[in-house]
């Protein structure tokens, strides 16, 4: 997993830091990222570009796994920005973002989200509605503002991991029809809007994809309209946003493609499909978000209480669960999980981890294979790193674990663990002042 590696103490070893050391250090659960291996996955994103020369901007979608410090590594290394929120704009606004390569999404920005953004010089919009040309102009209007857009669409196509399909129809609360005219009315719309420069299209087909098709047939389906658009509209796309969605490995039954080469057959079939329909080569963008830092977490728990059913399962309990990682009880979501501690000793128990949540479905992987468990063990669970801290909550009134970057034998904590007077600080009291 990553560039975890079993060290002499036959300790489980995150980017050169022995996990069980983290464990101690910074208490328990921990999510535990290897910078490096975001900078690897960066700046793979990055040469493909270069290496098939073209236009482009990689933008991280920091919905994943938004932090002071995650923002500032994405700006060293050179990429752009997806937020979706007025909140994800003040983190990077924080992290010293720069603002003219932060792109902002939603498909419902209030008034004074965009006020906000227009008044960072937010560098694109994707516009989301028709509602959303209106308020957008108006505001830029009053600011005396030009805002660069591009508008999302919905191709009628959608990819869950393994499958896709194609539809006439998108029935989405997201983005403009591209098959039902929608696209076209928002087109001569934007012309009409002095304040809106209208930079050209995105959309985004699903998360967790496996292959290849559904991206291209996507990017087809666009390519054919901007033909059209061109002669009918005099409308020329300048940017091609094709969203994220690359699949990584959670369990070994996950085996997608190194995110690149996603990448890189999208890249050719676009080129592809413009030359054949005698377009100019727009800018290509895309924004990953679970490729790049996903397989960068582990989460570190402490193993605490278990329980037999006879004859049907053991139960072993962690000191998380649900409230740092959602994903297994919301999406059925798989992980692999190993014994930080015990990395040499087999693991030929089967044995279901389960949250410490008040609730049922608080479970974290079902039958997994560990060494038997004991008090007092580091659980491991990999690929962690996406989705994990950024959909935590404070369920039961368990404060929100800490993060911690590893790389090169160091570590540094970016996120500190809440206290208990976290978790108070906006409360009032019934009576009195
Ligand atoms: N762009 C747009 C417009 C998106 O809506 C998303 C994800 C992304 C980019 C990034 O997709 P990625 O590369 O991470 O697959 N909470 C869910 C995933 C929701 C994804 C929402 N949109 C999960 O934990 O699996």
């Amino acid at each position: 997993h990553g560039t975890s590696q079993i060290n002499q103490q036959q300790h489980l070893q995150i980017g050169g830091v022995d996990a069980v050391t983290l464990a101690q250090t910074y208490g328990t659960p921990l999510y535990v990222y290897d910078t490096s291996f975001v900078r690897n996955r960066a700046q793979a994103f990055k040469e493909t570009f270069a290496t098939e020369q073209v236009k482009a901007q990689v933008a991280y979608a920091s919905k994943a796994f938004a932090t002071v410090a995650m923002y500032q590594l994405m700006h060293e290394e050179g990429l752009s920005l997806d937020v979706v929120s007025a909140g994800e704009l003040y983190t990077a606004v924080q992290a010293g973002f720069p603002a003219e390569r932060i792109h902002f999404h939603g498909n419902n920005k209030t008034e004074a989200e965009l006020r906000y953004a227009i008044s960072e010089q937010v560098g694109c919009y994707v516009i989301d509605n028709f509602d959303e040309i209106e308020l957008l102009n108006r505001l830029a209007s009053e600011m005396s503002a030009t805002v660069n857009a591009l508008i999302r669409v919905t191709p009628g196509v959608e990819a869950h991991t393994h499958e896709f399909i194609t539809t006439g129809q998108d029935d989405s609360k997201f983005g403009f029809g591209l098959l039902n005219g929608q696209t076209e009315a928002a087109i001569q719309l934007l012309q009409t809007k002095a304040h809106i420069n209208h930079k050209g299209i995105h959309c985004h087909i699903g998360s967790q994809i496996f292959e290849m098709d559904g991206f291209i047939t996507a990017a087809d389906r666009i390519i054919t309209k901007m033909a059209e658009w061109q002669m009918t509209l005099n409308y020329t796309v300048d940017v091609l946003n094709l969203g994220g969605g690359f699949g990584i490995h959670y369990t070994d039954e996950d085996e997608p493609l190194a995110p690149e080469t996603y990448v890189r057959h999208i890249i050719q079939a676009v080129k592809q499909q413009t030359a054949a329909l005698g377009l100019d080569l727009p800018e290509i963008w895309i924004e990953p978000g679970r490729s790049l830092v996903g397989e960068a977490g582990t989460t570190l728990y402490t193993v605490g209480s278990s329980k037999k059913v006879p004859g049907i399962r053991q139960y072993v309990a962690v000191d998380g669960g649900m409230g740092d990682n959602i994903r297994p009880a919301l999406y059925e979501a798989k992980y692999s999980a190993a014994l930080a501690n015990r990395m040499n000793e087999p693991a030929d128990t089967t044995v279901s981890i389960a949250g410490k949540y008040c609730e049922s479905g608080d479970m974290l992987i079902w039958d997994a294979q560990l060494p038997q468990p004991v008090a007092g063990d580091v659980l491991a669970m990999f690929s962690t790193g996406a989705y994990g801290y950024s959909m935590a909550s404070n369920y039961n009134r368990v404060p929100r674990a800490a993060v911690v970057f590893v790389a090169d034998g160091q570590h540094r904590l970016v996120v500190k663990r809440e206290s208990f007077a976290d978790l108070v600080r906006n409360d009032l009291q019934l009576r009195g002042e």
